[in-house]
């Protein structure tokens, strides 16, 4: 009698214990399953890097992108004085001066592994030479290496970056005054070189990187109300930015190549 009771006994706990392993194992199972189907659901973000996101155009355009629900890299040559761009959603600051190749190269590192959809060369300086007897010519070179060899280094940098991306979009910044067929007027010394140089990059960049799907771009944002363009610029940086953005959404392989405004128009070489 007594050995039937601890039989009993026995096999009550044995079933017991066993009700609960399989509680235990059903749980662990079910929640991998779950946080699979957790991580299949996040939606995928696309990313965008801007240089020069600190004020001005750049700025707008990282508050619209991220907006949009973009993923923004936007660059600052001061990040502690970025509090603007550091605010926005999903966005992140980085250093970067793109005259200093030491900073492009801590840019990459920071950035290895990380897919670019869109590059967006925007950072430029514009200091004014009116004539030619007045050409400073460290200062010329200055705008060269800002306007035409900084978006090279950094385009250069990010091609793995760019490459590993569905979209591969490359939008340099330029400027009407680059325009060699629309200039009668002359003036803007350095600016005007800088930016026909950026143009001509932006062709070869075009050609070269067809083949691999690449869109390369360069738009003229309009005169537009920055600390450049000054209080008297007809277009609002808001406008500027979202005409942009509504090329960069719209554009196809064919319009690779192409000097477009932010209008959507094209400029003549
Ligand atoms: N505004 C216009 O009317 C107009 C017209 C045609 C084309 N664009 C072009 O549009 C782009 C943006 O112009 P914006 O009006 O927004 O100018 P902005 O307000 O003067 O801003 C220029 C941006 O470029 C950055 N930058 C300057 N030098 C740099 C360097 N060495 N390395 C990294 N970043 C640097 C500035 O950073 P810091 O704050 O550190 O100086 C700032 O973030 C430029 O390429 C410009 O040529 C403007």
């Amino acid at each position: 009698m007594n050995t039937n009771i601890i039989e009993s006994t026995f096999i009550q706990i044995t079933l017991k214990l066993l009700f609960v392993a399989s509680l235990l194992v059903s749980s662990i199972s079910c929640a991998q399953p779950d946080s699979d189907a957790g991580e299949n659901k996040k939606t995928y973000a696309a990313t965008v890097l801007i240089t020069g996101a600190n004020r001005g155009i750049g700025l707008e355009l990282a508050r619209q992108y991220s907006e949009a629900g973009w993923q923004v890299i936007g660059t600052a040559r001061q990040p502690d004085r970025a509090m603007e761009l550091a605010n926005l959603n999903n966005a992140r600051v980085v250093q970067l001066d793109v005259t200093d190749q030491d900073s492009v190269m801590r840019l990459v590192n920071e950035l290895s592994g990380q897919s670019i959809d869109l590059l967006i060369n925007n950072a430029g300086i514009l200091p004014m030479m009116r004539s030619v007897a007045n050409i400073d010519i460290d200062q010329f070179e200055y705008i060269v290496a800002v306007n035409s060899i900084g978006p090279v280094r950094v385009t250069q940098a990010l091609l793995p970056n760019l490459r590993a991306s569905q979209q591969k979009k490359i939008i340099n910044i330029t400027s009407n005054l680059g325009s060699i067929t629309d200039n009668t007027g002359g003036g803007f010394y350095g600016y005007r070189e800088s930016k026909a140089a950026l143009n001509m990059f932006t062709r070869s960049l075009a050609a070269e990187l067809r083949p691999e799907g690449f869109i390369c771009i360069v738009i003229h944002p309009g005169w537009v109300q920055t600390d450049m363009g000054g209080a008297n610029a007809p277009v609002p940086v808001q406008e500027s930015a979202t005409g942009i953005r509504s090329v960069v959404d719209s554009l196809a392989p064919e319009d690779s190549g192409k000097y477009w405004t932010f209008e959507g128009e094209q400029i003549p070489w």
